[in-house]
């Protein structure tokens, strides 16, 4: 694996910046603060990172960095699943289904306990938490978007979902991210 984990943590140090600087209301720049912190990685980082999902536990998130952004990668709880893919998703402001947030695996078939997205709010770029929220998904605290546990916009000021980035399954516990 290589790149640049970001260690885990309910209150990890992206957080923490992030935080900081919406409490001073500066959220716009919060984007390029975070971006300047992941430089390091960014000098090392090939265009594609692998991350082996093997080694991230039931309801617990794996952050990394690529290409200078957050990338989480949550393996979800079965109550977890059970709300993103029986969610009625013809009201919400970004209707996509959980499945359509998914990768297939080699099979074919997606595996909806990894979910894979980048960890960058879709309104000015803040780095949401997660399981926070009213939808125990994620949450932005700089102007307060909820996003569910398939990282879609449910309320707040955020226009769209969290974004996929681009990945594959390289085998059935390994993926390619880039
Ligand atoms: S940056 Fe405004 S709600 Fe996330």
């Amino acid at each position: 694996m290589q790149n640049e984990q970001v260690e885990e943590g309910r209150r990890d140090f992206i957080y923490l910046a992030t935080g900081a600087v919406a409490a001073a209301g500066v959220a716009s720049v919060t984007w390029p603060l975070v971006a300047q912190m992941g430089k390091a990685a960014d000098t090392r980082a090939a265009g594609s990172i692998e991350i082996d999902l093997a080694g991230i536990a039931e309801g617990s998130q794996l952050k990394m960095l690529w290409r200078g952004k957050p990338v989480f990668v949550r393996h979800r709880t079965p109550e977890e699943i059970a709300e993103a893919e029986n969610a009625d998703v013809s009201r919400y402001p970004d209707p996509q289904t959980d499945t359509e947030r998914l990768v297939p695996t080699p099979s074919g078939e997606v595996n909806p306990k990894y979910l894979v997205m980048i960890g960058v709010c879709t309104h000015f770029g803040c780095v949401p938490v997660g399981e926070q929220g009213d939808y125990g998904g994620w949450y932005c605290p700089c102007h307060g978007s909820h996003y569910d546990t398939s990282g879609r916009i449910r309320k707040g000021p955020a226009p769209t979902n969290l974004a996929i980035p681009p990945y594959e399954y390289i085998s059935d516990t390994v993926i390619r991210v880039g």
